[in-house]
């Protein structure tokens, strides 16, 4: 049955069409789409909390309303993606369990402070962008309840870009304090988000056969300078500037050329030493801890009618 399945398996990838649940597929493809699927819900849910720090800070009723759409939309994509990952056969509890016990990664960028105001901006901006970048090409991706969930989180995305877009001009048509906020929210932001695509190709141990399961369709490096190359006219329209000095228009490729990001600094994030993981990992235990009167209340609620019903 694994030689016809795995027939089967190759022709669809290579006639470019879809896996579903049911269908039959390597151990090591549904392995490695939980593993990317779970760490991209992760993400999302850890992604919350950076922003939603700044909910009741948020200088207007109408930024205020902005944010709390934004954020709730984010706590959305995590519960699709686990939905996704879960019909690969791994539930959502272990996941969830696994984030907290600190065995799960999840984007580095999240492991980064908030401090001002413009920062609400440089994240919409900058790692909303980059998570577009990133995830309009998943639309594709052969698992088919991965593709399909990709779809909607990458229009809830453009929202919110735009709004962290939107933010940033504001300030930079603001005062020049507001402006010098806003360009120091983008340097800060700007390295980080350039390394949420992932290490150099030549350090991805991932890619090549993530893309020939179709799953991955461009490298880490070919989405990074796309996404580059998206946003240095934006930063113009924006009056801000990039904190890279390297960073110049080459002629003959056709693309920016940008400076070395600090993987060291990456590694470190990853190991769990970035400035924040600490913090953000605290703050998910004990939302988790919070939260566990609801799981239990729910499942008396299900256990209670699903008794009813039988009677
Ligand atoms: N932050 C944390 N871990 C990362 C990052 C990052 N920015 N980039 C790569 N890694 C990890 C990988 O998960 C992998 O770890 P593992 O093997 O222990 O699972 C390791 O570093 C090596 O990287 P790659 O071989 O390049 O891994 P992969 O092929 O999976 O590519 C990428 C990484 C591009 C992030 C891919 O998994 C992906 O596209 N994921 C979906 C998008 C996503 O997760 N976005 C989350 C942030 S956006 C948002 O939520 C708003």
């Amino acid at each position: 049955a694994d030689v016809e399945g795995q027939a089967a398996f190759d022709r669809i990838i290579e006639q470019d069409s879809r896996i579903e649940p049911r269908d039959w597929m390597p151990e090591k493809y549904r392995k490695s789409l939980t593993r990317q699927i779970s760490q991209h819900a992760h993400s999302e849910i850890i992604g919350m909390q950076p922003e939603g720090n700044w909910i009741t800070r948020a200088p207007s009723l109408k930024r205020k309303a902005i944010l709390m759409a934004k954020v709730q939309d984010e706590a959305g994509h995590g519960l699709y993606l686990y939905s996704a990952a879960e019909t690969l056969g791994t539930t959502r509890d272990e996941m969830m369990q696994q984030l907290i016990d600190g065995k799960a990664r999840y984007s580095s960028i999240f492991n980064y402070p908030a401090r001002s105001w413009a920062d609400m901006g440089a994240i919409g901006w900058l790692v909303d962008g980059a998570a577009i970048c990133n995830q309009v090409p998943l639309c594709r991706a052969s698992y088919g309840p991965y593709g399909r969930a990709m779809v909607r989180i990458c229009k809830e995305e453009s929202f919110h870009q735009r709004q962290g877009f939107e933010i940033l001009l504001e300030l930079s048509q603001g005062t020049p304090a507001q402006k010098q906020m806003a360009q120091d929210a983008v340097n800060r932001f700007y390295a980080p988000a350039l390394m949420m695509f992932g290490p150099p190709d030549g350090d991805s141990p991932n890619s090549v056969q993530s893309m020939q399961w179709n799953i991955k369709r461009f490298s880490n490096d070919e989405l990074r300078q796309r996404f580059v190359d998206m946003i240095v006219p934006q930063a113009e329209v924006l009056g801000l500037t990039l904190p890279d000095p390297d960073l110049v228009w080459n002629e003959e490729r056709g693309h920016y050329d940008f400076g070395e990001l600090d993987w060291d600094e990456f590694k470190e994030v990853l190991a769990g030493r970035g400035p924040c993981n600490t913090q953000r990992l605290e703050r998910r235990r004990a939302a988790h801890e919070d939260g566990a009167w609801v799981r239990e209340a729910a499942r008396a609620y299900a256990a209670r009618t699903a008794g009813r019903q039988s009677t």
